[in-house]
């Protein structure tokens, strides 16, 4: 993964490779660099961590070249020091790669033999030298590029800058998305088409296997067999505008307040508010009466969004449901047949293991329905059915209102196919609609519970471990919950089902360990009190979101208290999303954790 750009301009190009690497950062943020040509030679400038200290870097010292490359890391291979840095670089060549190339070690000992003398750890750097050698034998940079494309295995997006020439950028695409961009002051080359919008909305996509050479005055685009092709331009609807963090201090905080308009936007899309009757926006090439069973598949937050799904149409629509996180369905050889849907989940529609799982779907011949939030992905553009989530760009790494918006369309999938299979008559699924339309207002509700469960994360932050525990649909929640919390603050935790604590967890429960209960009124709930009586016996230190009272009706005196809204609804995960998200982003900002950018982590992982 990691983002790359380049930009053949009329002015010093660092600054606007800067610029366009903020609009990447979500690819990766572990180190960044950029490299111009500075009187026919390549000069660079590289930085560990944020891009910022990359910018500061160009500060103390600035590149005036006119042409040039940048990137943004999400390592692989190699730790995320300047060392190991794109652009990887030798006198006569720079170069930026976004993926894996599988053959490195090979490759890297047949160049060392060859006299090559490597300077990073990373896979990347053996494309430089490959060219390099090439170079010396061709002495034509396009000819260089063209003759080592075929030895690269693996995934890539790769842009070249060349010693010497003032007017050439090669790209080339391997399994990792790669545009051209068309401005009035230069030529672009970039990851995506957001990267490159404050410079032009006219791109064009390069195919799978495709490279393109890009001078001042247009770009050839040739196909994995050399093949000189025509590639359409288009022009794309992605603003220029950066999404800016309103009166919030973090992305995540305004996308947490964002959720009762965003999930409200989505349920007017799937419920006809006359009726309030499910309606799906596009017409399905299947009826779930057919259908005996949903495989759905997706990663990290959106894979819990499946999970909680999965309680949903078993319930709804007595439909089985097999969830796997996308990175073990793409390899677990599952037989799929044609009373099988499919079903992917993804925030960005870019995800790598979700992206091969959906193809592996289409291979084996089923039905591919995916639930994203970016309608331009590749995700949305390869599926049978897209159910779009309208959530609007999400910036901060842990998803939010992507999460809740996910939940929301899957619901209402879920009573659409309760409906069709005859499982939930007319009049059940509008008393469910009208759950699904309460919901933003339960979310805004729950919202003003925001300086209690400020408080609440005060006592999280000096704790090692924390449980999570839920029952049914609020299961996936607890899962959740441990999830924010280790990925924000770095604070151990775990979510158990609630019932399972005895058979193991429970050992861990201390007068140390906070333990907390999600306790909606629903099937559950009762099970879930007892459970609670469980950990208190021990000592645990409970924290209770559940409807108010919840403890004391149980005799119990936990250390906190979150009084939801008392609702009975099959839908509470939406809502109770909402003091899980807020516990963790307090809890890390509290530690004075960069919540919007947590180490280690990327918004959008497209390696596998
Ligand atoms: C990364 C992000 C998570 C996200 C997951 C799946 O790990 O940090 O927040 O849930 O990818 O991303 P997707 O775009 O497919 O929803």
């Amino acid at each position: 993964m990691c983002g790359i750009v380049g930009i053949i301009g009329n002015e010093p190009v660092a600054p606007l490779l800067v610029d366009a690497l903020k609009r990447l950062e979500y690819r990766g943020y572990d180190s960044a660099g950029v490299a111009t040509l500075e009187e026919g030679q390549i000069a660079r400038r590289r930085a560990e961590g944020k891009l910022k200290n990359l910018a500061s870097r160009l500060n103390e010292a600035p590149l005036y070249g006119m042409i040039g490359i940048g990137h943004t890391r999400w390592a692989t291979h190699g730790k995320p020091t300047e060392q190991n840095a794109h652009p990887h670089a030798t006198d006569k060549v720079a170069v930026v790669h976004n993926g894996i190339i599988e053959n490195f070690k090979a490759l890297r000992d047949e160049l060392r033999a060859d006299g090559a003398v490597f300077q990073s750890e990373t896979d990347s750097e053996v494309v430089a030298h490959l060219v390099t050698r090439e170079l010396k034998r061709v002495n034509d940079p396009v000819v260089a590029v063209r003759n080592i494309l075929p030895k690269l295995h693996g995934a890539f997006a790769l842009g070249f800058l060349f010693a010497g020439e003032n007017d050439l950028l090669i790209g080339a695409r391997k399994g990792a998305p790669l545009a051209v961009g068309y401005g009035d002051d230069g030529m672009y080359l970039g990851s995506d088409a957001f990267a490159l919008a404050p410079f032009t909305d006219r791109v064009a996509y390069l195919n799978e296997g495709d490279w393109t050479v890009i001078r001042r005055n247009g770009a050839e685009f040739y196909d994995a067999g050399n093949v000189l092709v025509e590639r359409r331009i288009i022009t794309t609807q992605v603003g220029s505008g950066l999404v800016d963090k309103g009166n919030h201090r973090h992305f995540m905080a305004k996308e947490i307040h964002e959720q009762p308009e965003v999930i409200g936007r989505t349920i007017a899309h799937y419920i006809d508010m006359a009726t309030g009757d499910v309606r799906l926006p596009t017409d399905i090439p299947f009826n779930f009466k057919d259908i005996r069973r949903i495989c759905l598949s997706a990663c990290g937050t959106a894979s819990l969004a499946g999970l909680t799904a999965r309680y949903w149409f078993e319930r709804l629509a007595k439909l089985p449901v097999e969830v796997d996180v996308a990175s073990e369905f793409r390899y677990r050889e599952l037989p799929l047949d044609k009373d099988t849907l499919t079903l992917f989940v993804s925030q960005s529609g870019e995800t790598a293991d979700t992206l091969a799982s959906l193809r592996y779907a289409k291979e084996h011949g089923a039905t591919t329905l995916s639930v994203v939030n970016v309608a331009t992905s590749t995700m949305a553009r390869e599926s049978d059915v897209v159910m779009p989530t309208l959530a609007g760009p999400e910036i901060g790494v842990a998803s939010t209102k992507a999460f809740t918006c996910q939940l929301t369309v899957l619901a209402a999938l879920a009573i659409f196919a309760g409906v069709q299979r005859g499982t939930l008559s007319q009049e059940r699924a509008r008393e469910l609609a009208q759950q699904l339309i309460a919901s933003p207002g339960q979310v805004a509700d729950a919202l003003l519970l925001e300086s209690k469960i400020e408080q609440v994360a005060h006592k999280l932050a000096k704790a090692r471990d924390v449980l999570y525990l839920g029952r049914g649909a609020s299961f996936p929640l607890a899962l959740e919950g441990a999830l924010k919390l280790k990925e924000l603050s770095y604070i151990h935790a775990e979510g158990y089902a609630a019932g399972e604590l005895k058979h193991g967890p429970i050992a861990l429960v201390d007068e140390q360990m906070p333990v907390i209960v999600i306790a909606p009124r629903d099937h559950w709930f009762e099970k879930t009190v007892s459970n609670m009586q469980e950990v208190a016996a021990r000592g645990g230190q409970i924290i209770v979101i559940g409807p108010k009272g919840t403890a004391v009706n149980a005799a119990l005196t936990p250390i906190a208290s979150i009084d939801m809204p008392d609702v009975v609804t099959e839908f509470a995960a939406i809502a109770y999303s909402v003091p899980v998200q807020l516990l963790a982003y307090y809890t890390a900002s509290i530690m004075g954790k960069d919540v919007d950018q947590p180490r280690n982590l990327a918004k959008s992982v497209t390696v596998e």
